[in-house]
């Protein structure tokens, strides 16, 4: 596992586009990992950027995000799907049909969940993951106690994680209490990992990360388990 610190959330978020676009450049038909929440946004500006300057391009790359709440439409402004193409899938040149978001419509989960697997499956795994990190460590929408054997299911959400969401909310009524996420061995299958920290609230959880201690209680500990993480991280936000 390698530990990067930076000085600040614009140096974080400037060098995770690094390894994106290095990325790109080395397979232009890479398949991608996102993540969702407040500490990607950096990212995606930077790599609207780099698109806007062509230094890169997305047309011939897939990607693969990690989760979506369960019972928001698509067209939702707090529903993930929502919040990719607001920060990034409008502003590039993805193909609409090499953009997968898990689908949080109940009617067909069961199914879904199955399919998300196959589908990341038959684009050959993930190259790079982005991941962020909850306080109680939930890596993708895996709390506290999930199997590292999962792959793409459904969650209950804790109620620490629907606190911490209810500022991307208009009320904390409307957070949803369920979601479908990127199960912990999905993740793992991913070839290089990248995990996010940005600000103070997450130290606790760092902490914890840094013991080496791999529990189920504890999901992102089953990084542990991986060969190539690297963590950038900041305590200014
Ligand atoms: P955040 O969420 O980026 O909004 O802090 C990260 C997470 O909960 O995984």
């Amino acid at each position: 596992m390698k530990w990067i610190k930076t000085q600040n959330y614009g140096e974080m978020s400037r060098l995770v586009a690094q390894l994106f676009i290095k990325q790109l450049k080395d397979n232009r038909n890479t398949v991608l990992g996102f993540a969702t929440g407040s500490t990607p946004i950096g990212l995606y500006e930077e790599l609207v950027k780099n698109y806007n300057e062509n230094i890169i391009s997305f047309s011939g790359a897939l990607s693969f995000n990690l989760d979506e709440y369960i019972g928001l439409a698509r067209s939702n402004e707090f529903s993930y799907y929502y919040y990719m193409y607001k920060h990034l899938f409008s502003h590039i040149d993805m193909k609409e049909s090499n953009i997968h978001i898990p689908s949080g419509d109940l009617s067909f989960i069961e199914r879904s969940s199955a399919a998300y697997k196959q589908l990341i499956e038959v684009a050959g795994g993930i190259d790079i993951l982005l991941l962020g990190i909850g306080i109680n460590g939930h890596i993708g929408f895996n709390e506290p106690g999930t199997c590292f054997n999962s792959n793409t299911h459904v969650v209950e959400l804790e109620t620490s994680t629907r606190k911490a969401n209810k500022i991307h909310f208009d009320n904390q009524e409307n957070v949803p209490t369920h979601a479908i996420t990127m199960g912990i061995a999905s993740i793992l299958k991913a070839k290089k990992i990248v995990l996010l920290v940005s600000g103070q609230s997450k130290q606790a959880a760092i902490d914890f990360l840094r013991t080496g201690e791999v529990t189920e209680q504890f999901p992102a500990s089953a990084l542990h388990l991986h060969e190539d993480v690297t963590i950038i991280y900041t305590d200014v936000k």
